[in-house]
């Protein structure tokens, strides 16, 4: 963790305090050499390849389709698709590059000074010059990263939910877009534009050689929240609490849904609901949820603390897999460990070392409880010797 008073070069010389309190979800901010020198971790035909493997999230807009403009298709791809492609106006777009590529996660940690658990991903995008995704709203903070090459950034200002989009096309494009005063850069490698939800932006490549890593983050919605928390919290209730009127008032007519009767309705509600250790409890686990579920794949023939002791000392250190997600909480003394959408309860020093991203060698078997957790742990797929780095050599 960075102390939050240091200037950071990443954040244009601000510090992570004045960053977050300026313009953190409020307004965007442009970087130039965020990071000084950057050397992209990744070329154009790499990205291609990896939006040609199964089970990889791909994206491919061309803005003058074979089958229409603003034509969006889905991975994987194979060689064909990329052959006749022509040569401006498309864009490339690889979800959870972080996940597959440590040499691109490793651009998370220049993040710390915000919790892990708001990080979504690392999108990676490639586009020959004019390639774009159109003038378009997100909902999320992003930090536009330039890897490589030259993009074209401008910004429509802050943008509302139902602004008018292009009917009939699979992107979310808006209909009008208007650049403000002021809000028009190309940006360098090692640049960096952050972006609150709800600010319109297009981002047009200039080079032959333009990649943007878009660093993402989750922030569930309220309506995602109610439903889900509720769906939580509804499992932990007997079916014997229920709707009661005990002592209640003759009915004035009985067709009628009185107040009183409303008002009791709305206490079981609320009196259910609203519980700060349950919400915690429902939190760390739908923040830990894995963006890829299928990333995270428990043993087929799990192990014991005895064979686990064995591979530790033999095979070197444990690593959080890409695809999985750790937070810690203590409340009153005790500690949950959330994993992948699970808690597990454990003293708080071992939570914080499991929830650190780095790797875990033998010694932290001293701490109590560590070899039934890890244990645990990597039966469920979480932890792992072996550190999916692909074709990645660095
Ligand atoms: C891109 O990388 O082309 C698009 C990123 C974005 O606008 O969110
Ligand atoms: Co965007």
């Amino acid at each position: 963790m960075q102390p939050s008073d240091k200037p950071l070069t990443l954040l244009g010389d601000l510090t992570p305090a004045e960053f977050l309190a300026s313009y953190w979800q409020q307004k965007p901010l442009l970087i130039r050499g965020a990071i000084p020198d950057y050397i992209s971790p990744i070329e154009p035909d790499e990205l291609a390849g990896l939006a040609c493997e199964p089970g990889i999230e791909a994206r491919l807009v061309e803005e003058d389709g074979p089958d229409g403009a603003w034509q969006v298709s889905h991975g994987p791809f194979d060689e064909a698709t990329f052959e006749r492609l022509p040569e401006r106006n498309w864009s490339l777009l690889v979800q959870a590059v972080d996940h597959y590529l440590p040499s691109v996660a490793a651009l998370l940690e220049e993040f710390d000074f915000l919790p892990r658990w708001r990080l979504d991903d690392i999108m990676v995008s490639y586009a020959p010059p004019g390639g774009s995704v159109g003038p378009h709203v997100d909902q999320y903070d992003v930090f536009l990263f330039q890897a490589s090459g030259q993009r074209r950034w401008q910004l429509g200002g802050q943008t509302r939910d139902d602004a008018p989009i292009i009917q009939g096309i699979d992107l979310r494009i808006l209909e009008t877009f208007e650049v403000e005063e002021d809000s028009d850069w190309v940006l360098e490698p090692g640049d960096m534009l952050y972006l609150p939800p709800g600010w319109a932006h297009h981002g047009v490549s200039q080079t032959d050689d333009c990649i943007t890593m878009s660093v993402g983050f989750r922030a569930p919605s309220a309506d995602e929240a109610v439903t889900s928390y509720a769906d939580y919290r509804g499992e932990q209730l007997p079916a014997s609490l229920r709707y009661s009127d005990a002592g209640r008032a003759p009915a004035a007519d009985s067709g009628e849904l009185d107040d009183v009767s409303v008002e009791r309705m709305r206490q079981l509600i609320l009196s259910t609901l609203d519980n700060p250790q349950q919400i915690a409890q429902w939190f760390g686990r739908a923040m830990t949820q894995p963006k890829y579920v299928d990333q995270v794949v428990p043993l087929d023939t799990p192990m014991n603390e005895a064979s686990l002791v064995a591979q530790l000392q033999e095979d070197g250190p444990l690593y959080q897999m890409p695809g999985s997600r750790f937070a810690w909480r203590t409340e009153n003394g005790a500690t949950t460990l959330f994993v992948d959408g699970e808690g597990y309860t454990c003293t708080e020093a071992l939570a914080q070392r499991l929830a650190s991203p780095t790797p875990l060698h033998e010694d932290v078997l001293e701490l109590p409880g560590a070899k039934a957790l890890i244990t645990q742990l990597v039966n469920a797929g979480s932890l792992s010797w072996l550190q999916d780095d692909d074709d990645d050599e660095e």
